[in-house]
């Protein structure tokens, strides 16, 4: 992590149908979030997935939705804790995981109860064993199973999930015990948050809500399950907010409720006025320049702006006039040029499937009033369009060096050539 000090804000989010909305092929509720997180958090604040999916279908959802790169990933429903881009898995927490757990034995009391399909080979984990139940037997499984691995003298945490999810883990795991242990962690590095956000919307998302001392904001479309535990368990608990938003708008909703700012996405902002670059400086003013850049670049190509001078010039003026644009092949063009050579492009993507998202700003302080701003953008036409960008900011004013790799449905197409700064 390269956090160097206390997080101001952590969120600890749940992919499928809370940051992820399936329903929504044009991924709004993502894009606001993402737009929201990088302008305003990025630069000192930790995104957390926890995710039950395993590490395979983890990369495949990546390769389907915008997503950012969060700075930690728990998988496999908190049985595997992974940090950073690289992903380096976290072994003081397998060896947790092992203490009193015996894999064999769950396999072998399962493949004795027909009720208990198995899921996919990649479902399952080194200390995650998932089935697939029916439904309205799900309570019964669950007790009779329990009961025979007792028996076994082995004691399980099972966790059912959207309906037909039956989990069978360690007994102190859930995505509540990872997430109490990196608390426990960042606490004994004297890097505790300092206010931790949980979301979700299912069963296996149920302990999060339930670590002392963190906010929970239960998205609008949260599963039965979850609103059944939260009936029975925590009723009272002022610390959880029930979303009326479904999906990543109720993350967005939570922040708005427990008062956490800044909590408008950009965008929800109005072009007039709020796109205008402020004159701030330091790192959230860069990173919040470049998201409303990038934002109005999209607006902009697909007709949701006013096609005039007047917003053109919003669009140009955070480019120094004499700053140069350097592409992977070398092509060397004056920036305001580039940007130029969208005012005819005005509408081009209307009503497309056309985004634009910012992911893995860094920014570095590297003089007086000049700072070297890193990050990755992505396009989506249907394919993506990844760009690696670096940029010298000096008193606002961007100078821009980038390489370009195009790449069909996925994002980790490696962009060839050695590093430009
Ligand atoms: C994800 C996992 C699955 C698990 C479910 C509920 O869908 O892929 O294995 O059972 O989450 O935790
Ligand atoms: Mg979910």
């Amino acid at each position: 992590m390269n956090l160097s000090s206390s997080p101001r804000l952590m969120i600890v989010s749940d992919l499928d149908h809370t940051m992820v909305d399936h329903h929504d092929p044009e991924n709004k509720s993502l894009l606001r979030f993402n737009a929201l997180w990088a302008a305003e958090f990025s630069h000192d604040s930790l995104l957390v997935f926890s995710t039950g999916r395993s590490p395979t279908l983890y990369k495949e959802l990546r390769r389907e939705k915008p997503l950012l790169t969060p700075g930690i990933t728990i998988l496999s429903v908190g049985t595997e804790i992974m940090y950073g881009d690289s992903m380096i898995p976290d072994s003081g927490w397998e060896h947790e995981l092992d203490k009193g757990w015996d894999r064999s034995i769950v396999m072998e009391v399962a493949s004795e109860m027909p009720q208990l399909t198995f899921q996919s080979a990649t479902e399952q984990r080194p200390h995650k064993v998932s089935f697939s139940v029916d439904r309205s037997q799900a309570p019964e499984i669950m007790k009779v199973l329990d009961d025979r691995l007792k028996a076994r003298g082995l004691e399980v945490k099972l966790i059912h999930s959207g309906g037909q999810d039956l989990d069978v883990l360690p007994i102190g795991a859930s995505k509540g015990h990872a997430l109490s242990y990196l608390l426990k962690k960042f606490e004994a590095e004297g890097k505790s948050p300092l206010q931790t956000m949980v979301c979700g919307d299912s069963g296996n998302d149920a302990e999060l809500f339930a670590v002392p001392g963190v906010y929970g904001s239960m998205v609008g479309n949260a599963m039965e399950e979850l609103i059944n535990w939260y009936n029975e368990n925590a009723r009272d608990n002022q610390k959880i907010f029930r979303a009326t938003e479904t999906c990543a708008s109720g993350i967005i909703q939570g922040l708005q409720h427990f008062g956490i700012d800044p909590c408008v996405s950009p965008r929800d902002l109005e072009m007039d006025g709020d796109f205008v670059a402020g004159h701030k400086d330091g790192h959230q003013a860069i990173a919040r320049e470049i998201v409303l850049h990038q934002l109005l670049c999209e607006k902009w190509l697909k007709g949701e702006v006013e096609c005039s001078d007047h917003v053109f010039e919003i669009l140009k003026a955070p480019v120094a006039p004499d700053s140069t644009l350097i592409g992977a092949w070398g092509v060397d063009i004056q920036l305001a040029n580039a940007i130029e050579m969208l005012r005819p492009l005005h509408g081009l993507h209307k009503d497309k499937r056309f985004w634009i998202w910012v992911d893995r700003i860094r920014v570095t302080n590297i003089g007086k009033d000049t700072w070297l701003a890193k990050f990755d953008k992505w396009q989506h036409y249907g394919w993506f369009f990844f760009f690696s960008v670096s940029l010298l900011v000096s008193k606002h004013r961007f100078f821009s060096r980038w390489r370009a790799q195009l790449s069909y449905n996925n994002r980790y197409f490696p962009v060839p050539g050695t590093s430009f700064c």
